[in-house]
């Protein structure tokens, strides 16, 4: 397991200052994608979808929606959550790269990118032009362009925080992020930023004809969302 996903896997509570945060975190998500499902019989894949709390809300909208996460207690608690819920199904990475050619017609890695090797994103980046359909979408949000990162991350969250009643659990939620071990893995297992142009020639080195979206999926308008087709 990368030293990421183990910090997700058992440090997300860290991330998210609290519940309410969690939640209208996930539903802001879940919203911005549901706008993507392009009709009711799609098939789509949520790759690193973390906790997933609003998972309901895209799955109705489309035939099918699959979670694939790979925290194993993330992945375990999505697998309880969404047990009775027919439309869901979960799953491990290895699994997903098992999945025949042309299997979703919507794909999002939602705040991922920074998290992965320019290795690893292109090896996934590969994998998503196998697995989406020749007509279907697939979406990269929640890229982190360099310069001024971390602060532009903390003032978006402060305002998202203020705009949804949780300002002060978020100034709290920061001095927790500053005590944890997120900024010692910022330096020793790395975060990859990029330039809008750095990823579209990304995308299109994997076989995409790429545009970034007017705006960024969730709360941080600083951030970059990406739409990639394969035709
Ligand atoms: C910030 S969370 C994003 C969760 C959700 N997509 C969202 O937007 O809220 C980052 C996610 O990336 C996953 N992740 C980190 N490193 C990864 C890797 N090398 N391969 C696959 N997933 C990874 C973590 O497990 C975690 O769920």
């Amino acid at each position: 397991m990368s030293d990421w996903i183990s910090f997700y896997d058992f440090k997300h509570s860290v991330i998210y200052v609290n519940a309410r945060h969690r939640d209208v975190h996930y539903r802001t998500i879940a919203e911005d994608i549901r706008a993507y499902v392009p009709s009711t019989s799609a098939k789509v894949l949520d790759y690193g979808c973390g906790e997933a709390t609003s998972a309901e809300l895209v799955a109705d909208a489309a035939d099918h929606l699959t979670l694939v996460e790979a925290a194993p207690n993330v992945r375990a608690a999505l697998s309880q959550r969404y047990a009775a819920n027919p439309k869901i199904s979960v799953r491990t990475p290895d699994a997903t790269a098992a999945l025949p050619d042309a299997s979703f017609d919507l794909i999002v890695m939602h705040s991922v990118a920074q998290y992965l090797s320019a290795a690893e994103l292109a090896r996934l980046l590969t994998m998503f032009r196998r697995l989406v359909k020749p007509d279907g979408l697939v979406i990269i949000g929640d890229v982190v362009p360099p310069h001024l990162a971390a602060p532009r991350a903390a003032i978006a969250l402060l305002r998202f925080g203020a705009a949804n009643g949780f300002f002060w659990a978020a100034v709290g939620g920061l001095l927790r992020i500053f005590a944890s071990d997120y900024l010692r893995l910022k330096k020793t297992a790395g975060l990859s930023h990029y330039t809008e142009a750095a990823m579209l020639e990304k995308l299109k080195s994997a076989g995409f004809k790429a545009e970034r979206a007017p705006r960024n999926i969730g709360h941080n308008q600083r951030r970059m969302t990406f739409l990639a087709r394969t035709r």
